[in-house]
């Protein structure tokens, strides 16, 4: 579904994304792991058009991001970012259905409120949330407020950017299990950017690991504890010891 041929993207000196190429069928759910600062949200942002890569291709169904109609193309995604990127000044509810009432075929107001309310609890969040201001909301509430916006629309296309970052182990478990319904039940395509190991084995049929700018492995889950990567073996096992240098 989503193809990328050697993606390249430096900053400056900085050359981050040296050649990527990655494959995601479609209705599966790819996980990419990799240090910190390595490119994984610069690689996902590329995908969505929000960061231009300076080579290479991407394409979603063999048609290149790049010539297709913007607003066509990101209607069938949703996107968690990072850092929640949530609407400081909209009350929860108006967050979660932000592109429920845009453009054409927005929905009337009570319509898009109650979608919101029905996303907030498939996330963990009471109704009560709705009117509050995400201010007013602890860090792993407004993680999953993201979450709820990402899932809104029922999109075909799901990318999550550290989607348990934050959030208790509890919480977490009922976060992965819904990514993984998502795929399964909606028939989604699902990328998902994550530091959790366990989040890793819950979710994802496929992983990608990336590492000085390519994918240095990828595979099926199945296969993670037995990659013969020594940079996917020190990553898994969190060691200190090994070809990537702890220091950046
Ligand atoms: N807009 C930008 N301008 C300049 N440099 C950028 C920009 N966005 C990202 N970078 C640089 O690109 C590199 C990769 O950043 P990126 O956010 O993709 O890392 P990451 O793999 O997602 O890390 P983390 O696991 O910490 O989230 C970093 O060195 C970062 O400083
Ligand atoms: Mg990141």
């Amino acid at each position: 579904m989503i193809d990328l041929q050697g993606v390249t993207k430096a900053f400056g000196n900085n050359h981050v994304l040296r050649g990527v190429d990655l494959t995601i069928e479609r209705g599966t759910s790819m996980v990419i792991i990799g240090g910190s600062g390595t490119g994984k949200s610069v690689l996902l942002k590329c995908i969505l058009g929000l960061v231009a890569p300076d080579a290479g291709t991407i394409t979603l169904e063999g048609t290149d991001v790049t010539k297709t109609d913007r607003d066509a193309f990101l209607a069938r995604f949703g996107m968690l970012f990072q850092g929640a990127a949530l609407f400081d000044s909209l009350p929860v509810w108006q967050n979660v259905a932000f592109r429920l009432l845009q453009g054409r075929d927005r929905l009337p107001k009570p319509e898009a409120r109650d979608r919101a309310i029905e996303k907030l609890r498939r996330v963990g969040l009471k109704a009560d949330v709705a009117d509050r201001l995400p201010a007013e909301l602890s860090g792993g509430m407004q993680k999953r407020v993201g979450l709820a916006r990402a899932i809104a629309a029922d999109p075909e296309i799901i990318f999550f950017d550290e989607p348990t970052t934050g959030l208790d182990p509890i919480m977490a478990g009922v976060i992965n299990e819904l990514i993984r319904e998502i795929v399964t039940e909606m028939g989604a395509t699902a990328m998902t950017i994550t530091h959790d190991m366990t989040s890793v084995r819950a979710i994802s049929d496929r992983v990608a690991m990336l590492h000085d700018g390519v994918i240095q492995w990828t595979g099926p889950v199945s296969q993670l504890d037995s990659s013969g990567d020594p940079y996917v073996a020190q990553f898994i096992s969190g060691s200190a010891e090994g070809p990537i240098e702890a220091v950046r």
